[in-house]
């Protein structure tokens, strides 16, 4: 298969890369990085991006972020950073995506445990990984030409427990290389409109 993965140099995306690259040919992207670089939460850079890229059979997206902070303190323009970048940038490659993708090609989003069970200060990307996951749900029913959209959500990585350890008290981390196999599973498997839990 041709694979594209978006955020393809980030913890996630590094073991998705290395999971699927020795029997795929897989290309990456990211904003700055990667064979091909993209701007996710701009339409006309994903447009741009999959002109460049040519066929594909599969699309992963392992990219955004969003705010983390008190909702007691949070701005409107705080709250929007996760729905402008996390979740539209994932939207995005979905509705350009759409149009480029093989027939029954794949779609995969990244969420995260957050969409289930709320952190600290988390108020944001736990809606924001929601929406996201509504998305995949809904658009699963209405994708062409077989067609198929899935979501991994990925407890804290082993990988990122010094950065986003102290948000997951009695946690226990999850590692790249397995968190990779549901993306795997995405791809090469057969279901649509599936949230794969790993945490
Ligand atoms: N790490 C965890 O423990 C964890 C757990 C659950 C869920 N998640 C979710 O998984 C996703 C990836 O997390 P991560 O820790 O692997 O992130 P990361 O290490 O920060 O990597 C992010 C990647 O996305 C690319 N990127 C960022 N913004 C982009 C944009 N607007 N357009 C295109 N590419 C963009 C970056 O490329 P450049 O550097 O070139 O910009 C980089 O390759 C995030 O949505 C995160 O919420 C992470």
């Amino acid at each position: 298969m041709r694979i594209l993965i978006v955020g393809a140099t980030g913890t996630i995306g590094r073991a998705v890369t290395a999971a699927l690259a020795g029997r795929h040919e897989v290309l990456r992207a990211g904003r700055r990085s990667g064979e091909l670089t993209v701007d996710a939460t701009d339409p006309a850079s994903v447009q741009a991006m999959y002109e460049k890229a040519g066929p594909l059979d599969a699309v992963i997206m392992t990219a955004g972020g969003a705010h983390v902070g008190p909702l007691g303190e949070m701005t409107a323009e705080q709250f929007r950073v996760g729905l402008n970048d996390k979740l539209m940038g994932q939207v995005n490659m979905v509705l350009a995506g759409q149009r480029y993708l093989r027939d029954g090609g794949s779609f995969t989003l990244t969420s995260g445990v957050i969409s289930e069970h709320p952190i600290k200060h988390g108020v944001a990307l736990m809606a924001t990984n929601r929406a996201i996951e509504g998305f995949a749900q809904a658009a699963a029913c209405e994708l062409p030409r077989g067609q198929r959209i899935n979501v991994v959500s990925p407890g804290v990585l082993t990988e990122s427990m010094e950065i986003y350890g102290p948000y997951f008290p009695g946690t226990e981390p999850v590692p790249a290389a397995r968190v990779a196999l549901r993306y795997e599973l995405s791809v090469e498997g057969v279901e649509t409109g599936k949230i794969y839990k790993i945490w």
